[in-house]
């Protein structure tokens, strides 16, 4: 199944196209073919920054738009990402649009080309599949991409990269959007399976029976409150043996290959359970609380098109969160996968409690290092807003591991302390531990109730409570659900080194 509507190609030469896309900084030159003075591009608002873009009916049929990329030829992936981003918008009415961006700014030509193309596919994607008007949102069907023959296959590889990512995240956006009866657990993991198959990787789906079986008393305690059994969805990569031609063949565990797991909060909607959260309209954004396990999957559906070289394996934690007579009570003292027991403290501090089996099963496999994504605490999110997500671990290099990642994809983390004196705030009277602390530092406490299921391998947990949602249309963020995350694990999964 397609999820962007667009379809990018690279050419030499200009084609015919409705709209044509100019870059233009914010000093040099203006392109003769504007037939505009600088003068005149700044009496019209326009001065060529980034995301900037001004309509310029040209005399002929074709429609120029100018496109700001900032100063000079200073331009980075990320600033013609979000130039890309701006000009699809501005060309949105129209079916195709030609443009020479991929060639703009400096740096290495197959990155910059992926990132226009993310930007292009991320700022083109809407949610539409509940609209009765099917022509709803942007109308652009194709671009092109026009470059000078000398980076012509750079630029065509780094495109092709941005369609597989971008395609990614927009998957991830639909499924984040998709409201709760839509997408149940059942429904998203039968999704899951469908895009294991079509991405080639291999796919194991746990139903109710076998999370019982297998003693993941996290995923069952959220669940009972819920009509919709839970699923957990197990995804597994490993490169082809063609693929990683050049690489020493070893022998014996600590020379396979490096082996990361990435867990994904799948709270197909968080009611809060018996901790209901008030009936505040804002609450319906908390279908997206599976948003972590969706970039989840995202990622892992790029790993063989991208040619990663590493073994990831995933793990998928999908329940609803609902109150009934046989949801979860406060009080109740729930043993999950790896033993250890806790006592609710707060049914709404569900996501941990998912984690913590999927932390559990991830750390019996013994990999290099585990990362995990969650939609975690309105704290994180009040902490750090919707710009960014927080990273807490236990490893400060597998951390700076995920800050490289952020870095490169223009996801932005921070860091925030694993203060381990806090870890007395969960301490339970009469189990191993609560699952809430105070009320102070909500977003440490939950990391910290968190490693208490990692036994100890190298960790990183992302927050993406925050930038989970936005309320707007800016640079690649489109309204809705971002699928916050997915680039960044993707980078970090092709890039991942055993330390
Ligand atoms: N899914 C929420 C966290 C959340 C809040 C995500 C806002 C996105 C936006 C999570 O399950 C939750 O309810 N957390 C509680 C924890 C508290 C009870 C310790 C919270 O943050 O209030
Ligand atoms: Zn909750
Ligand atoms: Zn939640």
């Amino acid at each position: 199944m397609k999820h962007s509507q667009l379809v990018v190609s690279v050419a030499r030469e200009v084609p015919k196209t409705e709209v044509v896309g100019v870059p233009v900084t914010s000093d040099k030159a203006v392109p003769g073919e504007l037939g505009l003075s600088r003068a005149q591009l700044t009496a019209a608002g326009f001065d060529g920054k980034v995301g900037q873009t001004l309509v310029v009916q040209a005399s002929g049929k074709t429609v120029l738009i100018a496109v700001g990329v900032g100063a000079g030829s200073s331009a980075k992936a990320h600033d013609l990402r979000n130039a890309a981003a701006a000009l699809v918008r501005a060309a949105s009415k129209y079916a195709s649009l030609s443009t020479t961006l991929a060639g703009a700014g400096r740096g290495d030509r197959a990155e910059i080309a992926q990132a226009v193309t993310e930007g292009l596919l991320l700022a083109s994607h809407r949610y539409g599949a509940l609209k009765s008007d099917k022509s709803f949102g942007s109308k652009l069907k194709s671009v092109v991409l026009v470059v000078e023959t000398k980076v012509l296959g750079a630029v065509a590889n780094g495109s092709r990269r941005g369609v597989v990512v971008g395609e990614a995240v927009c998957m991830a956006r639909d499924f984040a959007n998709m409201p709760p009866a839509h997408l149940t657990a059942k429904m998203f993991a039968d999704r899951a399976q469908e895009v294991a198959s079509e991405t080639g990787l291999r796919v194991e789906v746990y139903d109710k029976d076998k999370l019982l079986a297998m003693g993941c008393g996290g995923m069952i305690g959220v669940n009972r409150g819920s009509v919709n059994p839970p699923r957990m969805v197990k995804l597994s990569y490993r490169p082809s043996k063609s693929s990683l031609k050049g690489k020493p063949a070893g022998k014996g565990k600590k020379s396979a290959l490096p082996h990361l797991i990435m867990v994904g909060k799948g709270v197909m909607y968080d009611s809060g359970g018996i901790s209901l959260k008030p009936s505040n309209p804002s609450h319906a954004m908390m279908k997206a609380d599976m948003s972590g396990a969706a970039a989840v999957l995202a990622a892992m559906s790029t790993l063989k098109a991208l040619g990663c070289k590493n073994q990831i394996t995933a793990y998928l934690m999908c329940t609803d969160n609902l109150p009934s007579g046989s949801a979860m009570a406060m009080g109740d003292v729930l043993t999950m996968r790896n033993k250890k027991t806790v006592e609710i403290h707060n049914t709404d501090a569900e996501g941990r409690l998912v984690l913590a089996d999927g932390l559990s099963l991830a750390a019996e496999q013994e990999p290099d290092a585990i990362v995990d994504i969650a939609t975690l605490t309105g704290s994180c999110a009040a902490a750090l807003g919707p710009k960014m997500s927080g990273v807490m671990g236990n490893n400060a290099g597998f951390i700076e591991q995920v800050v490289a990642a952020s870095k490169a994809t223009d996801e932005d983390v921070w860091e925030l302390p694993l203060e381990r004196s806090y870890r007395r705030m969960l301490d339970s009277y009469i189990a191993d531990m609560k699952n809430v602390g105070g009320g102070e530092a909500g977003a440490i406490t939950a990391a910290l109730f968190l490693d208490e299921f990692t036994g100890g391998h190298p960790w990183a947990h992302l927050d993406i409570a925050g930038p989970m949602w936005s309320d707007g249309d800016a640079g690649w963020l489109q309204r809705g659900a971002t699928a916050y995350g997915t680039r960044l694990l993707v980078n970090l999964a092709e890039n991942f080194r055993r330390r």
